[in-house]
């Protein structure tokens, strides 16, 4: 059973909007990548912390039956909501589960490794999973640029970064490396991958980004109000500003990396 100490609980009920919005906002960045990889027909696949349903979903098409796709989280509750009947889903913590068996052509984690403060071990796992010339694909958000909305003209652009800044905060102490991505390609290389790349892709004012804000926001608001990293009517107001659409909201970067077991 995992202890995990993940801030964002697949528990809450702001899960679904936040799934719904990472679909919309980064499946087609993670699909030309997995494209690129040449991940195909008869490839065998691990989705590692899946969230919701749709990268499985779209692998299971691409490999077709001759291939596999297993899907693990340590909630799988919401991955396993309209998911193709081929999909494996199995309960597992990528820090402290044995690795699932078999050997795979491609292991994908996005938004996940960040999170976890055993990154380095869980790391190493899926490298060991992945069957020699097999793909592993990191996508994790970097803070390179620090704040959600770049363009800041208007003082609800100002409090909508103070926000998510408090949601860094509260990230933070519970172990997240809020600069891991920029990191990923010199440890593909410690790790001993080839062919090793990585690229970023920045939403900057779309809305599936103010879904996400509203429903990361909302699910951490205590803990928020209580560190006094926001007020209650803060967040009201940012809720409401983007409700009535004075304000739209960016996210991180997205970083991408790739490479390849010799
Ligand atoms: C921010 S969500 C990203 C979900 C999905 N990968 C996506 O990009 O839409 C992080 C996911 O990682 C899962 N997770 C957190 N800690 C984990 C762990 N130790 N092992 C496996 N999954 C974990 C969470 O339950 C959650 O579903």
């Amino acid at each position: 059973m995992s202890n995990s100490n993940y801030l964002f609980d697949n528990a809450a009920s702001e899960a679904r909007q936040r799934f719904g919005a990472l679909s919309a906002l980064f499946d087609p960045t993670t699909f030309r990548h997995i494209e690129a990889l040449n991940i195909g027909q008869g490839c065998r696949c691990w989705e590692v912390g899946a969230g919701g349903p749709t990268v499985s979903n779209w692998l299971a098409e691409r490999v077709g039956a001759s291939g596999r796709v297993l899907a693990t989280d340590i909630n799988t509750s919401w991955v396993s909501e309209h998911l193709d009947h081929t999909v494996e889903v199995l309960q597992h913590d990528v820090t402290q589960d044995d690795p699932p068996a078999g050997q795979f052509d491609l292991v994908h984690a996005r938004l996940v490794l960040s999170h976890l403060p055993a990154r380095g071990k869980a790391l190493r796992r899926m490298v060991a999973s992945l069957r020699p010339g097999g793909w592993l694909l990191v996508e994790d958000f970097d803070k390179v640029i620090p704040v959600r909305c770049i363009d800041a003209y208007l003082p609800e652009h100002h409090r909508a970064n103070k926000l998510h800044a408090g949601v860094y905060a509260l990230l933070a102490q519970r172990g997240a490396d809020l600069e891991y991505a920029r990191r990923l390609p010199r440890i593909f290389r410690d790790a001993g991958l080839t062919q090793v790349g990585a690229d970023a892709y920045l939403p900057v004012a779309i809305p599936a980004g103010n879904v996400l804000s509203v429903a990361n926001i909302t699910q951490v608001r205590d803990a928020l109000i209580e560190q006094q990293l926001a007020t209650q009517d803060e967040i009201d107001a940012h809720v409401a500003a983007i409700a009535d659409a004075t304000i739209t909201v960016g996210t991180p970067p997205l970083i991408s990396a790739w490479g390849q077991r010799a």
